[in-house]
């Protein structure tokens, strides 16, 4: 593939030139970061701006109203962006705090199995990790280093005593989009559960729930949703909602919340029976509005869009003598392309100081296109990797 002007979109294209002018840090940098933290919209900034004036206007009445209102308004929203139903989502603040409601309405007796890879978030498996002591048996596959673990791992580790297997939807450092329908079948062939990690995927990869067959899902605003920190939520699959009743749990999860009982407590009917406290409200009014831009252009768009962006980009890379570490089919892959290079942080900091946003991991920087960003910004970043790589050759 060479470098060009996106091909793929669905028509009718959006105006991605205007979407483009809602983002400000364009005026003064090229932002190539997305998957660390989605760039702040003009659309967020007032939401969070209105949030405050109703605080202003109303104190504690806010609640009652609109602050309530938003926070179901966006519970549809979230079960929107991924296929389910509203009754099937529940809100928290992190995705540690989504993963220790699930994880604590098991009692890994009979099963006590989790099988996870070394390739998931350091947070999602540390949840199963630090509970050994509680009888979890943890099992990790994959090696840090590859690009993703062959769905066919799975099938041979997940067994009877497996309660349930995690995975990635996109691997945060590799970008690869794992077949995550194959893995809810391999669970559920052996009569155990399965939980995607989709926080990498949510906003650039179009999500059905239901069609993929998952029992759990777990992701936020903070990326490809563009609603900054200090939103999460879970899927929690209808079927389980009578059958499991997490332990670690607060008052937003009781069925009757405002009747105020201590003497008994009675979960919530459907996902909210696995919710905590109260909400960060000026996080949900940012992670409605991100959603709002997300939704409006829509997941095939968006999708359609990364793969124009990806493909260009690591052509691109490819003509100035950078290999990225990507699958042979792109389709494969999301908007997140891992350069090898000598020096990781040196060059993320020499591309601070030309403009340039980007990130790394060890071993290689971290390149993340969004639908905002330009094939002129690709041909930017490409160049300017190349030129810090060679600078540093010729120096050392
Ligand atoms: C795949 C994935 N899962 C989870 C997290 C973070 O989870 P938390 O909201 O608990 O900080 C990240 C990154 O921030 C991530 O990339």
């Amino acid at each position: 593939m060479t470098p060009m002007e996106p091909q793929h979109s669905a028509a009718p294209a959006p105006d991605w030139e205007r979407y483009r002018t809602e983002f400000p840090i364009f005026r003064s940098s090229i932002y190539f970061n997305s998957c660390s933290l989605g760039a702040l919209s003009v659309r967020v900034e007032a939401a969070v701006a209105r949030f405050l004036a109703l605080w202003h206007e109303h104190g504690a009445a806010a609640w009652y109203g609109p602050w309530w209102e938003t926070m179901e308004a966006l519970r549809a929203r979230c079960a929107r962006v991924i296929g389910a139903s509203p009754d099937e989502i529940a809100l928290f603040p992190s995705i540690t705090a989504a993963l220790t409601a699930v994880a604590s309405a098991f009692a890994y007796r009979d099963r006590p199995r989790v099988i996870m890879s070394r390739l998931d978030f350091p947070t999602t498996v540390y949840q199963w990790l630090a509970k050994q002591a509680s009888g979890v048996q943890p099992v990790l596959l994959g090696r840090p280093e590859g690009l993703a673990v062959p769905p066919d791992e799975y099938a041979a580790a997940v067994d009877r005593r497996t309660e349930l297997v995690v995975a990635s939807h996109v691997y945060f450092t590799s970008g690869y989009l794992q077949d995550v329908a194959a893995i809810a079948e391999i669970a559920h062939a052996r009569d155990a559960l399965c939980l995607i990690d989709a926080y990498q995927a949510t906003g650039q990869v179009p999500t059905d729930v239901h069609a993929l067959g998952i029992d759990f899902l777990v992701t936020g605003s903070l990326k490809w949703l563009l609603g900054g920190p200090g939103f999460a939520f879970l899927y929690v699959k209808r079927d389980l909602h009578d059958r499991l009743h997490p332990n670690d749990v607060g008052w937003f999860a009781h069925r009757e919340q405002f009747a105020f009982r201590t003497d008994v407590f009675e979960p919530a009917p459907d996902a909210r029976g696995f919710q905590g406290g109260t909400p960060s409200v000026a996080a949900l009014y940012a992670a409605d509005a991100g959603l709002d831009i997300v939704l409006e252009i829509g997941g095939d768009r968006l999708r359609a869009r990364q793969l124009d962006l990806v493909g260009d980009l690591v052509a691109r890379l490819r003509q100035v003598g950078l290999p990225s570490r990507v699958p042979p089919d792109l389709t494969r892959h999301a908007g997140i392309v891992t350069v090898p290079v000598p020096d990781p942080p040196a060059t993320v900091a020499a591309l601070r100081r030309q403009g340039i946003i980007v990130d790394s991991r060890p071993g290689v920087v971290r390149l993340s296109p969004f639908f905002y960003n330009i094939v002129e910004d690709n041909r930017a970043v490409a160049a300017a990797v190349r030129e810090v790589v060679i600078t540093a050759a010729t120096t050392s």
